[in-house]
């Protein structure tokens, strides 16, 4: 596997693979990797003939009063575990080649990016739209890989690749959990040994309403109900959202249907976890 550190190199790279008819695969990604990840470049390995895992902590996606700083970094672990699972090339550019000086251009999915996560992180959605549009606008993969764990993410960057007519088809792939249910997270690292056992709140909530709905519950009063109920057994874990949208448009509904969205936000401490299921 080879690092790439600008976008000159990544763009060359790619550009040599291209000519050789080989088909690409971008794993965007923030670092941190952990089997959520692994699963992604998996599958692009599986699909692609040439797979690029980017790495690159964003600054532009996190607020004034979020963890940029902190945010969880294993550089080493990374490149091994992004190699044994197949990545061809990881790139790691920094902030400045990212965002040279004087850099102005962002891009924002109206609406969308207000909705979920980017009300509660305003911000949040154009930093990660505007990053996103650079790297495929850079690798011009055939494919991108995202989880569905950040479901609203999924919605945001469909629309996005939609509206500004990218060639690049997204792959969404599973949330992976950890044996007892949790979601896996970068940011699960942060969690201490008791915050860790409350954030199976989270995952505890999204299998009732999905044992709600298999049983035939459609009505999100009820579903939202017993989410929210379930999460209040759990007294130290405070509530960012819990909803019940339509995955494409992230608007309320009022039954589950096919293509419905349950997601659920809370704090466990410091801690911002997100967790969801597709229901309907
Ligand atoms: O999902 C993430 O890790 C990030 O939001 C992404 C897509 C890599 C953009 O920085």
């Amino acid at each position: 596997m080879e690092l790439l550190r600008t976008i000159a190199e990544l763009q060359q790279r790619v550009r040599q693979q291209q000519a050789r008819g080989l088909s690409i695969g971008l794993v965007p990604t923030m670092g941190a990797l952990h089997a959520g990840h692994a699963s992604l470049i998996r599958a692009a390995a599986k699909d692609c003939e040439y797979v690029v895992v980017s790495l690159f902590v964003n600054p532009t996606q996190f607020g004034p009063n979020e963890d940029f700083a902190k945010y969880p970094r294993s550089f080493a672990a990374d490149c091994e575990l992004a190699a044994k699972e197949g990545a061809d090339a990881l790139f790691t550019p920094a902030v400045e080649e990212m965002y040279p000086e004087g850099a102005a251009t962002f891009v924002e999915v109206e609406g969308l990016s207000n909705r979920l996560d980017g009300a509660s992180r305003p911000g949040h959605f154009r930093g990660v739209t505007t990053v996103v549009t650079k790297l495929l606008a850079a690798a011009q993969p055939d494919r991108a890989y995202f989880g569905q764990k950040d479901a609203a993410q999924v919605a945001v960057l469909r629309r996005m690749t939609r509206d500004l007519c990218f060639g690049t088809e997204l792959v969404v792939c599973p949330i992976v959990r950890d044996v007892d249910g949790l979601a896996l997270s970068s940011r699960n690292v942060y969690l201490t040994a008791d915050e860790r056992k409350q954030a199976l709140a989270l995952s505890r909530a999204v299998r009732r309403v999905e044992a709600l709905v298999a049983h035939g519950e459609r009505k999100a009063e009820v579903l939202l109900a017993t989410a929210r109920a379930s999460l209040a057994a759990e007294p130290n874990l405070k509530i960012d959202y819990v909803e019940l949208v339509n995955w494409a448009t992230l608007e309320p509904v009022k039954v589950a249907e096919a293509g419905t969205l349950f997601a659920v936000a809370a704090w466990v401490g410091e801690t911002r976890l997100i967790d969801n299921a597709v229901v309907g």
